[in-house]
């Protein structure tokens, strides 16, 4: 039995991207035999600057999000990285394992730094270290992720394989990545070339999972498409990427291919097919988003699963991470006999 471990900033609403990308295969993955593990990445979210009132809000709110999406507090273990110190503390360890080299590689810092990369926070250049021992905290083998995040997990192979080859130990496992379908990826519903993103300054862009119906209902008759019928067959849909996304979201949520979703539309215009497409979201979006209100109208409730959460996760990384701890030379209770 492996352990699988992933986690999801808990900064903006999260979307149907996220849903589609991400939280689904994670409500499949509990029903496999592998344990699961996810966790609310805060300590990733102050990376970049947030507003303390809205991270404590947006971390209930996800996990809300998460719960009504499906995600079981009893099959999985759900809860918010900084309620189990050892994250930080072995992400520590990691900073002094990895190597500047190494990190002035990573993509994702470039893409965020931008031009602005004298002025960016120390943390979002260690952020891959941070990510590194959130699995590594477990021994988690098994890591759902969407493709960004391919370069983050080779980095977090590099850094096992330095901590072992220096401390003279196989401790840590190496990862692999389940790579999450290319299909699942949703653009936004304004441009077919950008990614739908909780983090897109247009509410258009996107379906939140919290939206009401008739929201849902009204961006999607607005998306973008183009002038021309949907085609018969899918190769006529390469060059179209907002036809090909709406089409590929009808699918995903229908369980149907490109192709079966063609040959029922196709020939016709988006008029009827975005009506169709606008009842499907909306049939499986309403209850999501009405579960997540009668959890979030309930804080208690929420706070106290999400502390049990962080127990259970604790029990699992404190012997992992006091013995890497050990592995470096500190003294720790072992040494200690206390
Ligand atoms: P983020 O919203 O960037 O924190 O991503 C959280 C998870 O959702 C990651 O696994 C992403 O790969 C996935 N995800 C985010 N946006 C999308 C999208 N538009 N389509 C598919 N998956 C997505
Ligand atoms: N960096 C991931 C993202 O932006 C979130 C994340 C943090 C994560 N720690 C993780 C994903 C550990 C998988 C495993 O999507």
């Amino acid at each position: 039995m492996a352990r699988i471990f992933s986690g999801i900033q808990p900064t903006g609403i999260a979307t149907l991207g996220n849903y589609l990308g991400a939280i689904r295969n994670w409500v499949a993955l509990q029903a496999g035999e592998d344990d699961c593990i996810f966790c609310l990445v805060d300590l990733h979210a102050i990376t970049a600057w947030q507003e303390p009132t809205a991270l404590r809000a947006q971390t209930r709110q996800m996990a809300a999000v998460l719960l009504a999406c499906g995600i079981s507090p009893e099959r999985s273990i759900l809860f918010h990285q900084s309620a189990v110190s050892a994250h930080a503390r072995l992400a520590w360890i990691f900073n002094c394992v990895a190597r500047i080299g190494w990190l002035n590689r990573m993509t994702q810092f470039k893409d965020k730094a931008g031009r602005d990369r004298e002025a960016v926070s120390t943390g979002l250049y260690v952020y891959p270290n941070l990510m590194a021992a959130d699995i590594h905290a477990y021994h988690a083998t098994k890591v759902p992720v969407g493709d960004d995040q391919l370069q983050h997990l080779e980095l977090a192979n590099d850094i096992a394989e330095k901590f072992n080859h220096d401390f003279g130990s196989a401790f840590f496992p190496r990862i692999e990545p389940l790579v999450l379908r290319e299909s699942a990826r949703v653009m936004s519903l304004r441009d077919g070339a950008r990614k739908m993103s909780k983090s897109d300054p247009s509410d258009q862009s996107r379906i939140n999972l919290t939206d009401t119906s008739e929201s849902i209902a009204a961006k999607i008759r607005r998306a973008k498409t183009d002038p021309a019928p949907l085609p018969d067959n899918v190769a006529e849909l390469t060059d179209r990427p907002e036809a090909r996304n709406l089409v590929g979201i009808y699918g995903a949520i229908m369980g149907l291919s490109p192709a079966a979703v063609l040959a029922e539309f196709g020939g016709g215009g988006f008029g009827p097919f975005k009506e169709k497409l606008a009842e499907a979201l909306i049939t499986h979006l309403e209850p999501i988003a009405r579960q997540t209100t009668e959890y979030l109208d309930d804080p208690t409730g929420l706070d106290t699963l999400l502390i049990a959460g962080a127990r259970r996760a604790s029990a699992i990384a404190e012997p992992i991470v006091e013995e890497a701890e050990r592995l470096v030379g500190f003294l720790t209770r072992s040494d200690q006999n206390l």
